[in-house]
């Protein structure tokens, strides 16, 4: 799949197929293609937790819906029926926060150290490649409310961090393109707010 493509169509994916398993093979390979992202001093400090099992996945969803159901409270109470938007982010994420413990397969990215800024360019390339693969993907990080507890389920040490947890699946839904802002009006040129209009030939 061409890279662009891979890029415009990658976005959170929070309905999985949970009858149709993922293979090793296809793990392998998104979790490299995750090693193969920059790090601080290339201190390459991710560690990848493939989580495969029944009981820990379940019991990670369980803290998952528990982390989910206030935030879930608290961006509705100020979210206005009016906002189409928002609201179909918030019933997809109510989706996931019931079903996280089904999907095929979660992926921790852990690190000792809170800097997220060597985690997520990985987590991001971990997300293109499996895009390429048809796999589906959302980055989660409300379970940082209850952190001790994943660490506990997974027998991770207090010292490492855990930055997200990453459900891997075949979708259920479409793969189109994600929609976001227009790129001439988040581009400033030489000054602060100062926008251009984008040249019919590229530039
Ligand atoms: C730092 C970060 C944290 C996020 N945490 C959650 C989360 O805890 N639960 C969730 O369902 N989605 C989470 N998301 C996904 C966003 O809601 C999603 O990327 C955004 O709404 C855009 O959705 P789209 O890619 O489908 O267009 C998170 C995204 C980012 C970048």
């Amino acid at each position: 799949m061409d890279v662009f493509e891979a890029i415009k169509t990658t976005r959170a994916m929070r309905r999985l197929d949970t009858s149709k398993p993922v293979s090793d093979a296809d793990i392998w390979t998104i979790v490299e293609a995750a090693t193969k992202a920059p790090s601080g001093g290339n201190s390459q400090p991710v560690r990848w937790l493939v989580v495969r099992d029944e009981e820990k996945r379940r019991k990670l969803g369980d803290i998952y819906r528990e982390c989910w159901a206030p935030v879930a409270e608290m961006y509705r109470g100020r979210t206005p029926a009016s906002d189409v938007t928002t609201n179909r982010v918030l019933n997809s994420a109510d989706y996931l926060g019931e079903h996280m413990g089904e999907a095929p397969v979660i992926i921790v990215p852990c690190a000792k150290g809170g800097d997220p800024g060597s985690v997520y360019p990985a987590v991001q390339n971990l997300f293109l490649a499996a895009r390429a693969l048809g796999l589906g993907t959302t980055l989660t990080t409300v379970h940082k409310r209850k952190e001790q507890e994943v660490r506990d389920v997974l027998g991770i040490p207090e010292e490492v961090n855990t930055f997200a947890l990453i459900p891997v699946g075949y979708p259920t839904g479409q793969w189109k393109e994600a929609q976001r802002r227009p790129v001439e009006d988040v581009t400033y040129w030489d000054t602060w707010r100062s926008v251009a209009p984008r040249p019919a030939d590229g530039g």
